[in-house]
C-alpha cells in the first residue's frame, strides 16, 4: 500500500477494540448525504425537544444546525450520566503540582457545577452574559466553565499565561461585567499570580464589576469591597445550594466564545453553541479515540485553549468517560512526572502536542521507560505538524509500538477533530492521514482548482459540519472575510493552512499561510507581536517571523527599526524582548530581536515577511518584483 515504506499498521488487538471498522463505507456514507450522518450522531445525545431541521444553510456562510431543537450540553456532559450507573463512576481525577490529589464522581461534579452556578446567579448573571475566566489548572476552572453553560451564561477563557492587558482587550470586546480567577496556581514549585494581574486588567476594563477569586496558594492578594469576592465563602452562604436546574437553550445559542489570533491585531472571538458542538465534539473524541466507559482519558492541554474546551472538558464529559487533569509543568519536580502519573492512575489514552513530546524527549528514554506505562492503549497529537522524529519517539518509547498515534489537525475555528486518522488507519509518521466522517477536504490553488498530488497548496474545507464556529463576535464581516470570501462561490471553508494531499489521499500540513505563528503550538499573530514590540519607547517599526526552533517547532524572530539616536546593544534586546512578554505574556517573548536600519517592504509598504524569513535561512528570496528599493 503507497509508496512509501515507513507506514505502521495498527496490531490485530486495536482492530478489534475499534469503533469504527471500516472507514471507507462509512465515509461514503456520511459525505453522500451530510444531514443524515450528523442526525444520527446528533440522535445519541439527549435533547429538550429534537430539532426540526438539521442544517440551514439559508444565510450563508452563517449556518445553522439541529434548527429548532432545544438542549444544554450540561445535560450530555453531566444530568444524563445522573440517571446511570455513571453517577457514581470517576468523571475527574486531579493532581496539583505539589501531588495534592482531588476526584470527583459525576455526582460529585454535578453538586460542585450546581453550587458554582447558584453563586453565579446570585452574582446578578444572566442567560446570554459573557462571564470570563482566568484560572489556573484546577478542578475549580472546569466547574466554573460548566457552571456558566448550566445557567446558559457564555464562557470566555482566558488563558493562565496571559497578560493583564490581553485580558482587558477581550472583557472589552465581550463586555464582560463578571471574571473569575484564583490567587494562584502551581507552576515550576512556584505560586503563580493570577490575582494581581486581575487587579490590573480590571483597572483598564471599564466592564468589570465583580470578581471572584478561588483561594488556591494561600498567597496574600489585594481584595477590594464590593468588587472582590472569595469564592469558599459565596459557597458556603444559603445561596449556593447544591440543586440548580439546567436551563433550556436552543441549539443555536452560545455556549462559549474563545480569542484566537489572526492577521490583524485584534484578536477574533470566534463563537461555538451548545447543540452542534455538543454532537460534534462527542461523536469526534468516541470515533478517533475509540472512548470505552471504563477508559482514563489524559488531555494534557490547559483549558484555556480549544483543545481544553473540547477534549479535557466537554467531550470527555459527554462521552461519559474518566479524564484526567494535571496542574503544573511536565518536569517538575523531574522529567517522569508524566509518566509516573499515567503509571499511578492507569491512564489509557494520552493526548498532547509535539512540543511538549519533543521537551520530553531530550531527557531521554530511562525517565519513560523506568514506569509501567502498559495501561495505554491509543496516543494522540495536536497544534502543529508532528516531526517524523518525534512522532516515532512517541511511538516506540511511550507507546512501546503498540498504540497508534492520532495526529488531530483542527483548529479553534472547528471545534473538533477535521483531519486525522482513527486506530484502524495505517500511518505516515508526520501526516494527519483522512477526512473525518462529513468532510471532503481538498488541497487547492489560487482559482480553487485542485493541485496535483504531492503539491502544496491551500487547504480547504467543502462541507459544513456541526462543530463549525458560528461568528466571530461583534464582527460578523470579518467571519466572512477571514475564511468564506476566498472560495465564496464554491462555498468553500479557507482554513489559512498550507498542506499537501499524497497519492494515497493522505494529507501532510504544511503550516499556516497567513500572519499566524504556531510557538509551541500557539497561536500568535505577527500583527499583535509586532504591535507590542513597537510599543517600547525605543523602536518605530517591527517585523516578526516564525523560524524553526527544536523544541518550540517555530520561535518568533523580531526585525525591529530603532529611534533616531538610540542606539542598538544586548541590554535593549534583552529590555524589549522582556516588555514583548510584559505586554503579550511569556509565550509571546521573541527568541531573538535584531536590530535594522531597514525593512523590506513592498511599494505599497507591507513588510516582506516572506523575504525576511528566506533570508535568515539562506533560502532563495523568490520573486521580488514587488520589492520596493
Ligand atoms: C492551527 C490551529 C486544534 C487545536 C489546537 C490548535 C495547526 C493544529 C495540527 C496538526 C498540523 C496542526 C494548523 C491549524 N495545527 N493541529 N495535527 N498537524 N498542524 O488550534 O490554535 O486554533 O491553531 O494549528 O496550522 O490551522 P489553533
Amino acid at each position: 500500500m503507497g509508496k512509501s515504506k515507513d507506514i505502521y499498521y495498527p496490531s490485530k488487538k486495536v482492530v478489534e477494540n475499534a469503533t469504527v471498522k471500516d472507514y471507507d463505507k462509512l465515509y461514503k456514507k456520511s459525505v453522500k448525504d451530510i444531514e443524515k450522518f450528523w442526525a444520527e450522531e446528533a440522535k445519541r445525545l439527549e435533547w429538550f425537544k429534537p430539532w426540526n431541521k438539521v442544517l440551514d444553510d439559508s444565510e450563508f456562510p452563517f449556518y445553522k444546525w439541529f434548527v429548532g431543537g432545544k438542549t444544554n450540553i450540561i445535560s450530555n456532559a453531566i444530568d444524563r450520566h445522573l440517571k446511570t450507573a455513571n453517577r457514581n463512576k470517576l468523571a475527574i481525577i486531579w493532581e496539583g503540582e505539589p501531588g495534592d490529589i482531588k476526584t470527583y464522581s459525576y455526582h460529585a461534579l454535578a453538586r460542585e457545577v450546581c453550587e458554582f452556578a447558584n453563586v453565579l446567579k446570585a452574582m446578578g448573571v444572566r442567560k446570554g452574559e459573557v462571564v470570563t475566566i482566568y484560572m489556573p489548572q484546577i478542578p475549580e476552572q472546569v466547574f466554573a466553565m460548566l457552571a456558566c453553560a448550566k445557567i446558559g451564561a457564555v464562557h470566555s477563557v482566558v488563558y493562565g499565561g496571559f497578560s493583564h492587558e490581553a485580558i482587558a482587550e477581550r472583557v472589552n470586546d465581550a463586555k464582560s461585567r463578571v471574571i473569575i480567577t484564583a490567587d494562584g496556581g502551581y507552576r515550576r514549585g512556584k505560586p503563580t499570580q493570577l490575582k494581581e494581574i486581575v487587579n490590573k486588567a480590571m483597572e483598564i476594563a471599564p466592564t468589570l464589576e465583580i470578581c471572584i477569586t478561588v483561594k488556591r496558594t494561600g498567597e496574600d492578594v489585594y481584595m477590594e469591597n464590593d468588587r472582590d469576592y472569595w469564592y469558599h465563602e459565596l459557597k458556603s452562604l444559603p445561596i449556593a445550594g447544591h440543586s440548580c436546574g439546567t436551563e433550556e437553550m436552543d441549539a443555536e445559542d452560545p455556549l462559549f466564545i474563545l480569542y484566537t489570533s489572526g492577521s490583524t491585531g485584534k484578536p477574533k472571538g470566534l463563537v461555538h453553541t451548545h447543540g452542534g458542538y455538543s454532537v460534534y465534539t462527542s461523536a469526534t473524541h468516541r470515533m478517533v479515540f475509540d472512548i470505552k466507559p471504563e477508559d482514563r482519558w489524559w488531555c494534557a492541554a490547559d483549558p484555556g485553549w480549544i483543545t481544553g474546551h473540547s477534549y479535557l472538558v466537554y467531550a470527555p464529559l459527554i462521552n461519559g468517560a474518566t479524564l484526567f487533569m494535571y496542574e503544573g509543568a511536565p518536569n517538575h519536580p523531574y522529567p517522569d512526572r508524566w509518566w509516573r502519573m499515567i503509571d499511578k492512575f492507569g491512564i489509557n489514552i494520552l493526548y498532547t502536542s509535539p512540543t511538549a513530546i519533543r521537551g520530553l524527549m531530550r531527557y531521554g528514554e530511562s525517565w519513560v521507560t523506568k514506569h509501567d506505562l502498559s495501561s495505554l492503549r491509543l496516543l494522540g497529537s495536536v497544534g502543529e505538524p508532528i516531526n517524523p522524529e518525534a512522532w516515532k519517539w512517541y511511538y516506540r518509547v511511550v507507546g512501546q509500538e503498540r498504540c497508534p498515534i492520532m495526529d488531530t489537525w483542527w483548529q479553534t475555528e472547528t471545534g473538533g477533530f477535521v483531519i486525522t486518522p482513527l486506530p484502524i488507519t495505517p500511518l505516515k509518521p508526520g501526516s494527519a492521514t483522512k477526512p473525518f466522517f462529513g468532510h471532503e477536504i481538498a488541497v487547492v490553488d489560487e482559482d480553487g482548482n485542485e493541485v496535483a498530488p504531492n503539491e502544496v497548496g491551500a487547504l480547504v474545507l467543502k462541507n459544513p459540519w456541526p462543530g463549525m464556529a458560528r461568528t466571530i463576535l461583534n464582527d460578523p464581516e470579518r467571519y466572512k472575510d477571514t475564511y468564506w470570501k476566498k472560495f465564496e462561490e464554491k462555498r468553500w471553508y479557507h482554513a489559512g493552512d498550507s498542506a499537501k494531499k499524497d497519492e494515497d489521499g493522505y494529507f501532510w500540513i504544511i503550516g499556516r499561510s497567513d500572519d499566524v505563528i504556531k510557538v509551541s503550538g500557539y497561536r500568535l499573530g505577527t500583527a499583535e507581536i509586532e504591535s507590542a514590540v513597537v510599543s517600547h519607547d525605543a523602536v518605530t517599526e517591527a517585523a516578526a517571523i516564525p523560524l524553526p526552533h527544536e523544541l518550540k517547532g517555530n520561535a518568533i524572530h523580531v526585525y525591529a527599526i530603532l529611534k533616531e539616536g538610540v542606539s542598538p546593544s544586548k541590554q535593549l534586546e534583552k529590555e524589549v524582548k522582556d516588555h514583548v512578554a510584559q505586554v503579550m505574556g511569556p509565550i509571546a517573548k521573541p527568541e531573538e530581536i535584531v536590530f535594522v536600519d531597514s525593512l523590506p517592504k513592498t511599494r505599497s509598504g507591507k513588510i516582506m515577511r516572506r523575504v525576511l524569513k528566506a533570508r535568515a535561512l539562506g533560502e532563495d528570496e523568490g520573486d521580488l518584483t514587488t520589492l520596493d528599493d
